[in-house]
């Protein structure tokens, strides 16, 4: 396996060729450890590149080391890419790749004119959700359990498909500062540490509940996730089916009672302690008044 290099030796670019979209499909079951079965099929990714997708490739020479996937679709009855999938192969990770492609597809989309972005990624992926709130500064008050059903042949899949849909307001101004680079992390560390979390991580590594009364009566709610939930579920799946429930029983109660997710801070408690997420009550649209910039646009 051929070791990454450096950042500056990959190059971003769009997927053009039969011959590119091929590379995709050996991604795709490399990272997701995906069946034929459940691969995108070649024949669909090239018609729906000629319907106007957004198809993007980091390249390390002539190898395909990540890439991205999003369609037009419509939310809201607005128009929006949605992106289906973002890798990055695995030696190749914190290289910032990921928000690189992410860049590369904000570019793409507000060059068609489209201002605004989903995609949903799973609440448990601590890495994720640092790269998703923290860099990118998406938002969500949407949890869907199951997305993909209980279970795909992704390894990826295994507890269950729960997903938070999070949109990303590509010309905002919350969207703007944080590719500026604006760090909020010791503000965030700041209200962390005077909240206690709907769900804490607790010493012997397992999710505790705390009273959700209390919690729902507050303005803000924390809810904790194990920075790596990928060797939990190797070295001990009821543990993760642990997380799974407890999480998903927090994030639907509190987004049910009008709270939505706002912020991720990695490594809340220690080097490898756990995140936290921030969910603030109220509407997106309050808290990001520019979210729905593109109308201002079309007007
Ligand atoms: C999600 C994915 C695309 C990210 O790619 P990437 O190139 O590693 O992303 P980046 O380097 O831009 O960002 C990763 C960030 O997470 C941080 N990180 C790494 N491990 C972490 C952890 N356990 N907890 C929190 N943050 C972590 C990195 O330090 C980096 O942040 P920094 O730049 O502030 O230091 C990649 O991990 C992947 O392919 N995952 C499997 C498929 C997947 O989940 N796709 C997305 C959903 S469809």
């Amino acid at each position: 396996m051929p070791e990454a290099k450096s950042k500056a030796a990959v190059v971003i670019r769009d997927l053009h060729s039969l011959d590119d979209l091929r590379k995709v499909e050996t991604l795709e079951q490399e990272v997701w450890g995906l069946s034929d079965r459940d691969v995108l099929p070649l024949t669909m990714s090239v018609a729906a590149k000629e319907a106007g997708s957004i198809w993007l490739g980091a390249f390390e020479g002539s190898r395909l080391v990540g890439f991205a996937f999003g369609f037009l679709g419509m939310e809201d009855g607005q128009v929006m890419v949605h992106s289906h999938m973002l890798a990055v192969r695995d030696e190749y990770r914190d290289l910032d790749l990921g928000y690189k492609l992410k860049l590369a597809q904000r570019e793409r989309a507000l060059s068609m004119r489209v201002h605004s972005m989903t995609w949903t990624f799973d609440p448990l992926q601590s890495r994720n959700a640092h790269l998703n709130f923290g860099k990118l500064g998406v938002i969500s008050d949407r949890y869907k359990i199951d997305f993909y059903g209980p279970e795909t042949s992704s390894v990826l899949h295994r507890n269950s498909t729960d997903r938070l849909w999070v949109k990303w307001p590509l010309s905002s101004r919350r969207v703007q500062e944080r590719l500026q680079g604006k760090d909020r992390r010791a503000e965030l560390l700041d209200v962390l540490s005077r909240l206690l979390p709907l769900i804490r991580f607790n010493g012997d590594g397992k999710p505790a509940r705390t009273d959700l009364d209390a919690a729902l009566t507050r303005q803000r709610i924390a809810i904790e996730i194990p920075s790596d939930i990928v060797s939990i579920e190797q070295k001990n799946s009821a543990l993760a089916h642990e997380w799974r429930d407890a999480t998903r029983w927090a994030f639907t109660e509190a987004l049910k009672a009008g709270f939505f997710v706002a912020e991720f801070c990695r490594t809340v408690r220690g080097k490898q302690g756990p995140g936290a997420y921030l969910l603030e009550r109220g509407k997106l649209e309050e808290f990001v008044p520019d979210i729905n910039h593109h109308l201002a646009v079309v007007r």
